[in-house]
C-alpha cells in the first residue's frame, strides 16, 4: 500500500467513528493556531493590562510568562481575584503581580461587583482587561467600562459549546476536534468577537483530565498572541 493508499484507508476507515482511528490518534499532537503565531509586536509604551481570574491560574502565569519571555510586550498592572484561596492569587504573590481580592459574597449583586472592579482598573490605568479563568458573569457595567478591550478565554472552539464545562459538552457530543478560542466580550456569555482559536485532536482514549490538559497546553499559547492582536487593533484606534 503506497501512502496516498494508507491515507485513504485512514479516511475511509474512519467514517464511522473518527476518534476511533489510530492515523487519526497518530496526528493528534498536531494542533492548529489560527491566526498563526507571528513575531511579538512591539508596543509603546507597553500595554499595560488588567487580569481577572477565580480558580487555579495558569492562564495568568502564561500571561506572565510570555511577558518575561519577550512574547508579550506588556505589563500587568493588577491581577483581581474573586477567591482569596485561589491558586491564582498565590502564583501572582509568587510571581510579583500586585493582587486585589474583590469577593463576590461581599457584594450585594454582580452590578455592585463589577463596579468595583471597573474602580480597581481605572485606578490601575489600564487599556484592557483579560478574563483569565474568571468564572463570573459580567454585567454591562464591566463590559461598556472597557468597550473591545475585555478579553476571555473559553475551553472550545466558539461558537460550539458554549458555558460551562465546554470540555464535557465536547467529550459529550464525540466531536473529532475541539480546542479553545479567545474572544472580546459583550453582553451575551462566550459570544462576541473572536481573536484566535486553536483546534486540538478529542482521542478516543480521551478521558475529561486529558482533554482538559492538552486544550490548557493551547490556551497557554493562544492568549498571549491573542492579547497581542488585541492590543495591535486597540493601538490602531488610538491612532485614527
Ligand atoms: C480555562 O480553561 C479557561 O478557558 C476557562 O477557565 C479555565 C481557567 O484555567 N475560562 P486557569 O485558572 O487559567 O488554569
Amino acid at each position: 500500500m503506497n501512502n496516498l493508499d494508507k491515507k485513504e484507508n485512514c479516511l475511509t476507515s474512519s467514517a464511522s467513528n473518527p476518534r476511533q482511528n489510530s492515523c487519526y490518534e497518530k496526528d493528534a499532537k498536531r494542533s492548529l493556531i489560527w491566526p498563526p503565531p507571528q513575531a511579538s509586536p512591539k508596543f509603546n509604551p507597553r500595554l499595560n493590562l488588567g487580569v481577572m481570574a477565580s480558580g487555579n491560574g495558569s492562564n495568568f502565569e502564561a500571561l506572565v510568562k510570555a511577558i518575561q519571555n519577550s512574547q508579550l510586550d506588556a505589563h500587568i498592572s493588577i491581577l483581581v481575584v474573586n477567591n482569596p484561596n485561589c491558586e491564582a492569587r498565590r502564583r501572582a504573590q509568587r510571581l510579583g503581580v500586585p493582587c486585589v481580592i474583590h469577593n463576590h459574597r461581599e457584594f450585594s449583586s454582580r452590578e455592585e461587583l463589577d463596579k468595583a472592579l471597573v474602580k480597581t482598573f481605572t485606578k490601575h490605568a489600564v487599556e484592557g482587561v483579560v478574563m483569565a479563568g474568571w468564572m463570573r458573569i459580567v454585567t454591562p457595567i464591566l463590559i461598556a467600562a472597557f468597550p473591545n478591550r475585555l478579553i476571555n478565554i473559553h475551553p472550545s472552539l466558539l461558537p460550539s459549546f458554549r458555558g460551562l464545562d465546554a470540555v464535557g459538552q465536547a467529550l459529550k457530543a464525540r466531536v473529532p476536534i475541539s480546542g479553545c478560542s479567545v474572544h472580546l466580550v459583550t453582553p451575551q456569555v462566550d459570544d462576541g468577537p473572536v481573536l484566535a482559536q486553536a483546534a486540538v485532536p478529542v482521542l478516543s482514549s480521551d478521558d475529561h483530565q486529558s482533554l482538559s490538559e492538552r486544550i490548557q497546553r493551547m490556551e497557554h499559547q493562544l492568549l498571549p498572541l491573542s492579547v497581542a492582536l488585541a492590543g495591535q487593533n486597540w493601538r490602531n484606534e488610538a491612532q485614527n
